[in-house]
């Protein structure tokens, strides 16, 4: 059942001539706490890319999730999932920083396109240039956050690379070093490295992001740096971290959590509150940050983004596909 929401986040166009634009980023900022965060992180060394990353990322008021006030930085980067480190969702950002080296770092890009490539991220954040976009974020946990991230469309980087037409799919593949994050070695029933994907035609959405930042920083070891993919119509799973390979392949790939369990983890995962996860609801879900009293708020098909993808999937039994 697609839940019809009335977009709050996306502002309409007539309201961006320069001065309004000025005054409601403003008081955007101010009101969701944007700007007190940003103030809080000045002091503090974030690791990560840091040579191409931006002073100051501008907003992208075509994307902001307004309903809800984004999560404060503390859980955004101190409540993380990054099996290659450990399970412990409080303990990542410890064993993330404790020398594993996030640049410099290249992103390997190859399969069926015209012009394989390997870049440097630091040198790709300065070609595509970096924007902040605010998105909502759902785990498939039934927690979520929104969270403003810095990066670019992935459509960008397809560009450039030029696929062919045999290009069907697009695979993801998270860097993998024992020594640095061994944590997955607990796991060996998984099939690692980590790996991810989406159709080509879902990868070249305007709204699937390559983030290398949060909240105007560049993005913390334990959140994926240097750089990351971000579906917000997916369950979070699907916005695999620490990216070293994109491929272009024909048939759907392989990825880690629907080999492991092709039952719980859908290719689609889709944000779907009306098709259960087999070991609980996906109805509602918890807001990282307020109170573990708090009540569960209603979760939205395609996590509120439906009017902008439902068309991807037309035709297809989203119960079938999910
Ligand atoms: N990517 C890699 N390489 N390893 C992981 O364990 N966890 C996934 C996703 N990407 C994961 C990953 C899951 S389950 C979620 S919910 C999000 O990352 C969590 O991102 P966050 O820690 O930035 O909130």
């Amino acid at each position: 059942m697609l839940i019809k929401t009335k977009l709050p986040w996306l502002l309409p166009e007539t309201e961006a001539t320069p001065e309004s634009a000025y005054k409601e980023r403003r008081a955007f900022i101010k009101k969701s706490g944007l700007a007190t965060a940003a103030a809080a992180l000045s002091a503090k060394v974030v690791d990560g890319a840091t040579a191409g990353f931006p002073k100051k990322p501008n907003l992208n008021k075509k994307y902001i999730a307004t309903d809800r006030k984004p999560t404060p930085y503390k859980y955004v980067t101190g409540y993380n999932n990054f099996y290659e480190f450990t399970t412990d969702k409080y303990a990542v950002r410890h064993l993330a920083n404790q020398g594993w080296k996030t640049e410099p770092w290249t992103l390997k890009i190859g399969g069926h396109v015209e012009k394989p490539m390997t870049l440097g991220v630091n040198d790709l954040c300065k070609e595509m240039g970096i924007e902040m976009r605010v998105y909502r974020f759902r785990c498939v946990e039934a927690w979520s956050m929104i969270i403003p991230w810095d990066g670019f469309p992935l459509n960008k980087l397809i560009k450039k690379v030029q696929p062919t037409a045999k290009a069907k799919y697009v695979k993801f593949t998270t860097f993998m070093d024992e020594k640095a994050a061994p944590g997955f070695k607990g796991y060996d029933y998984y099939d690692w490295p980590y790996t991810e994907g989406l159709r080509i035609d879902e990868a070249n959405h305007d709204l699937t992001f390559l983030a290398v930042g949060i909240y105007g920083q560049p993005i913390p070891n334990q959140n994926g740096a240097p750089i990351r993919l971000v579906v917000p119509w997916k369950y979070g799973f699907k916005s695999i971290k620490s990216i070293v390979r994109i491929d272009f392949t024909e048939k759907q790939p392989k990825t880690l959590w629907n080999s492991a369990g092709p039952d719980e983890y859908g290719f689609y995962s889709n944000v779907n509150p009306a098709v259960p996860h087999p070991r609980w609801s996906q109805a509602r879900e918890r807001v990282i940050g307020e109170s573990a009293f708090a009540e569960r708020v209603p979760t939205l098909m395609f996590n509120g983004y439906g009017e902008q993808v439902a068309g991807l999937y037309k035709g297809m039994d989203l119960k079938k596909f999910f």
